[in-house]
C-alpha cells in the first residue's frame, strides 16, 4: 500500500470541510467554496478558503494550503506521515506503518541522494589522507584546525582530476540519481565532478542527513568558495550550518552564535563556544530565524565592522525580532574574522565580547552616538526613527516599553513622543503575522504564464500541444519552468496534485493558488485555440527580449547577426499568426 492510495482513500472517507471545521470556528460557505478567519495567520477579514470539490485549502493571506493531509500536518504541527496515519486511523483504514515512510517515490529519492551526499562525504574525508592533499593539511593547519575538528565536521578534500568523485559513484548509482545531487555537471551527457582541488565541508541537516556541501579553494582560485547548487533537498535559506552540531547546547543555553564563516564556525566550536552556527554565504532569512525560535530565546549576531556587516546585523536583527527572538549584536574589528580572533587573541577575548553583547537597541544607540557627539534637531529625529523602526518590530509590551525608555532617555525626547512614533509604525506595518508564523514565499510569475499553468491545471490534455515545438526556455519564472516540464513528462493524471506538490513540496502553496483559482476560469476558455494562442504570445514575449539583448550590446560577430536575423523571422511569423 503506498502513500498515493492511503491518501486517495483517506479523501474518499473523510471530507476536508469537516476536518477543518473541527479546528476552523464559523467556517462559511461562499459561492462554492468556504471560507473563514485563517488559522495560520492573524486576520480581520477571511481569506482562508476551503474547496470541497477540490478537497483542498488554501489561504490568500499567507499563502499556506495544501490537501487535508497538509492540514492536520501544519495545525498539529506533526508531519505529513503523522497526520496520514491520524487520518487513516479516523477513516478505518488499516496501514503498514513500517512500509510507509519509503512509498512515496520522491521521498525515497530524497532519502538517496542524501545517502549518496553520506557517500560523497566519506570519500572526500579519506582523501585528506593522500598525498595529493598536502597543500590542503597545510591549509588546516595555518587555519589553526585540529584533527578533532576535521572529524566533528567531516571536512574532507576533493582531488583535482575531473572525475574523481564520478569513478567512485558511478558503480553503484545510476547517473540521473548522480545529477540530482548536484555534484556533478553535465555537458554533452557526460558528467564531471563540481569540486575540485577543493577543501569540502558537508552541511548537515537538523536530523544530520547531509544536504550539500560547502568547498574553498585551497590556493587563491575564485570563487574562494563554491557550494552546492540549491535542490530539492538543499536550501540555503532553510538551512544553517553547524546547526546540527549545536543542536544540544542551542537547547541547553536557549542562546545561538551566528557568524558569517565557514571556518568562524568550526573554530568556535573547537574553542568549545558550541553554540555557533552561520548561513551560507546568503543573508539571514526569515526561515532561519523561525528555525531557531524552537531552541533558542536569543541570538547573538556576530558580523564584520564594515557597512556591509552592520546592515546585515540589523536586518537579521529585525528578521529575529519578528521571529520573537531577542537579538544582541556583536562588531568585530575590521577584517578581523571570529576565526582569526581566536587564534591570535585566545577565547577569553571571544568570551569577553560574547559577554559584552549589546542587544540590538542600545547596539543602534551607540552606532548614532559614536558618529555624532553633538546632534542636531534633524539628525536627532531621522536617528529616533532608525531606532524606532526596530522597536516596532517587538511584540513583547515588557520589552518594547524598556526600549522606549531607553531611547527617551539618551536622546532626552518625552516617552510619550517615543512611543507615538513606535506605534504609528506598528500600525503602518500592519504586522499581521502571529508569532511562530511564517508568511510563506510567493514566486514571482507573469499573468499569462499563470494563465498557461491555469489552462493546463482544468484541462492537462492540453499539454499533448507543448510537444510540438514549444521551448521550456520561453518562460520566465523558474516556478513556470518547473510546472510546465511536469505537465509534459506527465504519462497519466491520477492523483495528478498530489504527484506535482510531493516532486515541488516547496512550492505546494503556489500550485494550489492556481488550482482554485483554475476553478473559476469558464469550461468554454479553455481551448486548444485559446491555449495555443497562449503559448504563441510567451514565445513572441521570450523572441522580443532576446531581440532586445542583441540590440543592445550590438551586434558584434556574424554568428549573432544569424541569430538575430532567425529571430526577427520567427518574431514576423509569429505575429502574423496572432
Ligand atoms: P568570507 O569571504 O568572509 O570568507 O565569506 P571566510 O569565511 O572568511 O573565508 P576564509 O576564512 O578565508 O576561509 C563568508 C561566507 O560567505 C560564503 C561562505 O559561506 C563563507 O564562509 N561565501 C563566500 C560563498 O559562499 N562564496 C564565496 O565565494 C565567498
Ligand atoms: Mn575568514
Amino acid at each position: 500500500m503506498d502513500y498515493f492510495k492511503i491518501a486517495r482513500d483517506i479523501k474518499e472517507k473523510i471530507d476536508i470541510v469537516d476536518i477543518v471545521s473541527f479546528y476552523v470556528k464559523d467556517l462559511k460557505k461562499r459561492g462554492k467554496n468556504y471560507i473563514a478567519l485563517c488559522p495560520f495567520h492573524s486576520e480581520k477579514t477571511p481569506s482562508f478558503t476551503v474547496s470541497r470539490e477540490k478537497q483542498i485549502f488554501y489561504c490568500f493571506g499567507c499563502n499556506n494550503g495544501g490537501d487535508v493531509i497538509s492540514f492536520v500536518s501544519k495545525i498539529e504541527n506533526i508531519s505529513k506521515i503523522q497526520a496520514l496515519k491520524k487520518l487513516a486511523s479516523m477513516a478505518g483504514i488499516f496501514i503498514d506503518n513500517i512500509k510507509l515512510e519509503e512509498e512515496n517515490p520522491y521521498e525515497k529519492e530524497r532519502k538517496l541522494i542524501k545517502q549518496i551526499n553520506m557517500e560523497a562525504a566519506l570519500i572526500y574525508n579519506s582523501m585528506l589522507k593522500s598525498s595529493e592533499a598536502k597543500k590542503a593539511i597545510e591549509f588546516l593547519k595555518e587555519k589553526g584546525i585540529k584533527e578533532q575538528s576535521i572529524l566533528n565536521f567531516m571536512l574532507g578534500y576533493a582531488p583535482s582530476y575531473e572525475n574523481f568523485l564520478y569513478n567512485s559513484l558511478s558503480k553503484k548509482y545510476p547517473k540521473d540519481i548522480l545529477i540530482k545531487t548536484s555534484l556533478f555537471s553535465t555537458s554533452f551527457g557526460k558528467l564531471t565532478d563540481v569540486f575540485r582541488d577543493r577543501i569540502i565541508i558537508p552541511i548537515r541537516n537538523i536530523s544530520g542527513d547531509i544536504v550539500g556541501f560547502g568547498a574553498r579553494t585551497v590556493g587563491n582560485e575564485n570563487p574562494k568558495y563554491l557550494n552546492t547548487q540549491e535542490n530539492q533537498i538543499f536550501i540555503k535559506r532553510r538551512n544553517l550550518f553547524g546547526l546540527f552540531n549545536s543542536l544540544t547546547q542551542i537547547r541547553k543555553e536557549r542562546k545561538a552564535i551566528i557568524v558569517e564563516g565557514y571556518f568562524d564556525v568550526i573554530l568556535m566550536h573547537q574553542y568549545l563556544f558550541t553554540i555557533t552556527l552561520s548561513t551560507m554565504g546568503t543573508a539571514f532569512s526569515q526561515e532561519h530565524a523561525h528555525i531557531l525560535k524552537n531552541y533558542v530565546d536569543e541570538i547573538i549576531l556576530m558580523f564584520d565592522s564594515d557597512k556591509a556587516g552592520i546592515n546585515a546585523a540589523i536586518k537579521a536583527a529585525d528578521i529575529s525580532i519578528e521571529e520573537g527572538l531577542y537579538p544582541k549584536v556583536i562588531v568585530l574589528e575590521e577584517g578581523i574574522d571570529p576565526d582569526e580572533l581566536l587564534i591570535t587573541k585566545g577565547p577569553d577575548a571571544m568570551l569577553n565580547l560574547i559577554n559584552n553583547a549589546l542587544d540590538i537597541i542600545s547596539f543602534k544607540i551607540n552606532l548614532i552616538k559614536k558618529k555624532n557627539t553633538e546632534l542636531s534637531p534633524d539628525k536627532k529625529n531621522k536617528a529616533v526613527e532608525f531606532i524606532c523602526d526596530t522597536i516596532a518590530k517587538e511584540r513583547n509590551e515588557v520589552i518594547r516599553m524598556e526600549w522606549i525608555k531607553n531611547v527617551s532617555k539618551e536622546f532626552s525626547v518625552d516617552e510619550s513622543i517615543i512611543k507615538k512614533i513606535v506605534l504609528q509604525k506598528t500600525k503602518s506595518k500592519n504586522i499581521s503575522i502571529q508569532k511562530n508564523q511564517i508568511t510563506l514565499i510567493k514566486p514571482e510569475i507573469s499573468i499569462i504564464e499563470e494563465n498557461l499553468i491555469e489552462m493546463l491545471f482544468k484541462n492537462p490534455s492540453l499539454a499533448e500541444i507543448l510537444k510540438n515545438g514549444f521551448e521550456i526556455s520561453y518562460l520566465e519564472s523558474e516556478f513556470s519552468k518547473k510546472i510546465v516540464s511536469f505537465f509534459i513528462g506527465l504519462k497519466d493524471t491520477l492523483n495528478l496534485e498530489e504527484k506535482l506538490i510531493s516532486q515541488y513540496p516547496d512550492y505546494e502553496n503556489e500550485i494550489l493558488r492556481l488550482i482554485l483559482k483554475s476553478q473559476n476560469i469558464n469550461d468554454e476558455t479553455v481551448t486548444p485555440e485559446n491555449f495555443k494562442k497562449t503559448l504563441l504570445i510567451i514565445e513572441k514575449n521570450y523572441l522580443e527580449k532576446e531581440i532586445k539583448k542583441i540590440k543592445e550590446k550590438n551586434i558584434s560577430s556574424l554568428e549573432e547577426l544569424k541569430k538575430y536575423n532567425e529571430l526577427i523571422l520567427k518574431l514576423k511569423n509569429i505575429n502574423l499568426s496572432i
